[in-house]
């Protein structure tokens, strides 16, 4: 279960603080999926660092599951970044010197050993259409392929929650709904917390849940 109570961020600028997000509260349960849509700028990939712990904010709480991850130490903050959290970034961030497999295994090189983890990345890249693209370096893949393998390293840990940006951003319609799909499904069968910004009106609308970020506001938008 995700908790956002009454959550603000903002950034330290020359003029003055600058207020990104304000009084932010939303709550997602296991299982939930919930799209967030918004203008460029208005701190959607923001408010997922916060949620993913890699940005603190700059008040209110986040908990996962009970558990404040700006309460940790540093050492248990990355433990939880690691187990518990899933980020597709807007830009990938795949490591350029590393293969497509070694990339979806670098989650599992920290932390105790996975005797399966191999297995199982090869089985998520196959699952998002790379089997036969294990061993190409992301400089060797399209946006749309690198996108993918960022899809299977967010997923390898089976974190509980699941925080996507732009996740069809690089990818034509077809290949769009492909991961797409592939997303919504290990969603179900995994229970995650499903959290996805993007641009993409149908993907969002693919969501049971759906927010629009308005101004520094979050509204729910699939209810009267
Ligand atoms: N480190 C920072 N310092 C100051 N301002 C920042 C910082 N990071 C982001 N911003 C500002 O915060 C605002 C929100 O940025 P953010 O990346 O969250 O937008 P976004 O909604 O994801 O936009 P897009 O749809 O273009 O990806 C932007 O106006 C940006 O300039
Ligand atoms: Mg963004």
């Amino acid at each position: 279960m995700l908790e956002v109570t009454n959550l603000a961020k903002s950034y330290p600028t020359p003029r003055g603080p600058l207020t990104i997000l304000s009084n932010l509260t939303l709550s997602l349960r296991p299982g939930d999926a919930a799209s967030i849509v918004g203008p460029s700028g208005s701190g959607k990939s923001t408010l997922l660092y916060v949620l993913g712990a890699l940005e603190p904010p700059t008040a209110g709480t986040v908990t996962l599951d009970g558990v404040d991850p700006f309460a940790l130490s540093s050492t248990e903050l990355a433990v939880f970044r690691n187990r518990r959290v899933g980020f597709v970034f807007q830009d990938h961030l795949l490591l350029p010197q590393c293969t497509v497999l070694e990339n979806v295994l670098i989650p599992t090189l920290v932390g105790e050993r996975e005797p399966d983890a191999a297995e199982r990345a090869r089985e998520l890249l196959d699952g998002v259409g790379l089997a036969d693209r294990l061993d190409h370096r992301p400089g060797e893949l399209s946006g749309g392929e690198r996108q993918r393998v960022s899809l299977a390293r967010a997923l390898i840990r089976r974190p509980p929650l699941l925080l996507c940006d732009e996740p069809t951003g690089n990818l034509d319609r077809a290949a769009g709904d492909v991961v797409a799909s592939m997303l919504f499904d290990l969603h179900e069968r995994q229970k995650t917390v499903l959290l996805i910004v993007t641009h993409n009106i149908a993907l969002a609308a693919r969501c049971p849940i759906q927010f629009e970020l308005v101004g520094d506001r979050l509204a729910r938008v699939d209810e009267p």
